[in-house]
Parts: C-alpha cells; sequence; structure tokens
C-alpha cells in the first residue's frame, strides 16, 4: 500500500498524507501529475487523501472505497421514530451496553448500536484490513450532518485496526455485554450496493470456532452473528437462529449469561 494526496493538494493536505504514511509505516508518494493507474503501477493498493477525507483505490475495480454512513442515517431516523431494528432486537441492546463489533466494514451496524448505547455505553470496532480500518476510521471522525445525534454517535465508535482473534484473546471475561459478527461470506452472494467497492479490501475468512469460543468469554450477555439465512455457520458455531428474516440474511444468537459487566 502507498499514500499520496489528490492532485494539487494544499500543505495542510500533503502534511496529513506524509503523517498518515509514517503512522502506517508505507510510502508516501508525491502525486504531481499521476493517474490512479500510474500509481497502481508503484503499488496494487493506493491511499488518497482528499480534503474531504481518505479514498481507497484497488488495481482493477474502477471505484474508489470511501466513508458513508449507508443505511446507518435511515436506521437510526426509524428508531428515533419509534420503530425498531432487526439487529438492535436480536442483540438486545440497551443504552450504557459495551458493544464490541468484530467485523467494522462500513461501520454502519457500529454506527446504529453506538446511537442506541448512547453515551454511557461503549463501541469498539474491530477491522483487520488495513486500508478499510484507516478509511472508515477517518470518515467516522469527519462527517459531517444535521443529524446531530448520529454524529455524535460515530465520533464515539472507537476502531480498532486489528484481527477479531487477536483481539479477543486480550479481553478480559465479561468485559463486553455483546459481541458481534457480520462475516464477508455472506456479503459475497447477496447484492449489496453500499457494500460493494469494500470487497476488493475485504477479509473474506470465515469466523473461526476459536473467535466464537473467545467471543463467549467476553461476551456476559449475547454474541451475535449476522449470516446468510441458509447459511451452515449458524449449526457449525453454535448459534440459534432469530426467527425474523430480512431480505435474505437473519441474525443468530448464542445466550452467554455470564456475569454482569
Ligand atoms: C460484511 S462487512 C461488515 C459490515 C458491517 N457490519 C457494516 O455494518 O458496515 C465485514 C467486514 O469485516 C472485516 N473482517 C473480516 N474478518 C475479520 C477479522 N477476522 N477481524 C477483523 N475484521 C474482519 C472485513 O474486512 C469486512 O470489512
Amino acid at each position: 500500500m502507498i499514500v499520496t494526496t489528490r492532485h494539487e493538494a494544499p500543505t495542510e493536505v500533503q502534511k496529513q498524507a506524509k503523517a498518515l504514511a509514517h503512522n502506517l509505516g508505507v510510502q508516501f508518494v508525491e502525486r504531481r501529475k499521476m493517474s490512479i493507474a500510474r500509481l497502481h503501477e508503484i503499488d496494487e493498493r493506493v491511499l488518497v487523501v482528499t480534503d474531504g477525507g481518505i479514498k481507497a483505490y484497488s488495481k482493477g475495480s474502477g471505484e474508489p472505497f470511501f466513508f458513508h454512513p449507508g443505511m446507518a442515517m435511515l436506521r437510526i431516523k426509524r428508531l428515533m421514530a419509534g420503530d425498531t431494528d432487526v439487529m438492535v432486537q436480536a442483540c438486545g441492546l440497551q443504552a450504557g451496553d459495551a458493544f464490541l463489533d468484530c467485523t467494522l466494514g462500513l461501520g454502519s451496524d457500529s454506527i446504529v448500536a453506538s446511537f442506541v448505547v448512547g453515551q454511557g455505553g461503549r463501541v469498539v470496532g474491530l477491522e483487520s484490513e488495513c486500508a478499510l480500518s484507516v478509511v472508515v476510521g477517518d470518515g467516522l471522525k469527519r462527517y459531517e450532518s444535521p443529524l446531530s445525534e448520529a454524529v455524535e454517535a460515530m465520533r464515539r465508535i472507537e476502531v480498532k485496526p486489528i484481527h477479531h482473534l487477536t483481539f479477543l484473546r486480550q479481553c478480559e471475561n465479561n468485559s463486553f455485554d455483546i459481541v458481534y459478527f457480520d462475516p464477508m461470506f455472506f456479503q459475497a452472494i447477496e447484492s449489496s450496493e453500499s457494500i460493494a467497492p469494500l470487497r476488493p479490501f475485504a477479509n473474506y475468512e470465515m469466523v473461526a470456532a476459536e473467535a466464537v469460543e473467545e467471543a463467549k468469554r467476553v461476551a456476559c450477555r449475547r454474541v451475535v452473528m449476522k449470516n446468510h439465512r441458509e447459511s451452515p455457520d449458524f449449526a457449525r458455531l453454535g448459534f440459534t437462529r432469530i426467527r425474523k428474516i430480512e431480505r435474505s440474511f437473519t441474525y443468530g444468537i448464542i445466550e452467554v449469561g455470564g456475569e454482569v459487566r
């Protein structure tokens, strides 16, 4: 991966890009007049710092990946209007909860969870892929919207660039109320437009049985997984599927019933 800027970037953007390259331990490349195709001759993955955020370009895929909250804004508006949200229900999320999102992706589920748990709660989002954690982490800090509740929810999310198994192994027993997984497996077969530009950068590993065992130790109430309704992973990993199906996916739950946090 390399880091560059938009064409004719002001000094401030250049400084940000150099600092980002330094933090990531990757090469900073002066943009000059280079096209994305030319930059891809240097590296297959290019992060472009612009005044409005960071964009990630993967060789061979036309559209860049950049942060947007996806369906999170609409889901928050619905919750504010008194509607329910299937993920929130499946997780049994409440104000004040600590929610560990093991598969951050675009961050949409984390944003909704952060809105529900509120200022007294905590949301930690784990993303194993560096380009994704950088773009989404930056977007969550910068994104502006008139819906201040959603913006505050975004700002409170703690993004950690780490494989979830590594993180879970380091967690104390019962340190989160809910541990949540939304792996790519189902997304690869679902025609989800909002997630399409994320695909070239994503980790497609299946959730490991060891990760679920660790999650059961770390969660004090529930471990929840979103997946295709026909996914064999619910049975393989010991999840009980909820009845409600949204389009082709649903949620599986493991009630942990551990000590209260
Ligand atoms: C389907 S997306 C999650 C979408 C997310 N729930 C949302 O609302 O935007 C799955 C994400 O999890 C990441 N991922 C997959 N395996 C992971 C692992 N072992 N540790 C951390 N992140 C992982 C992928 O790179 C991808 O970004």
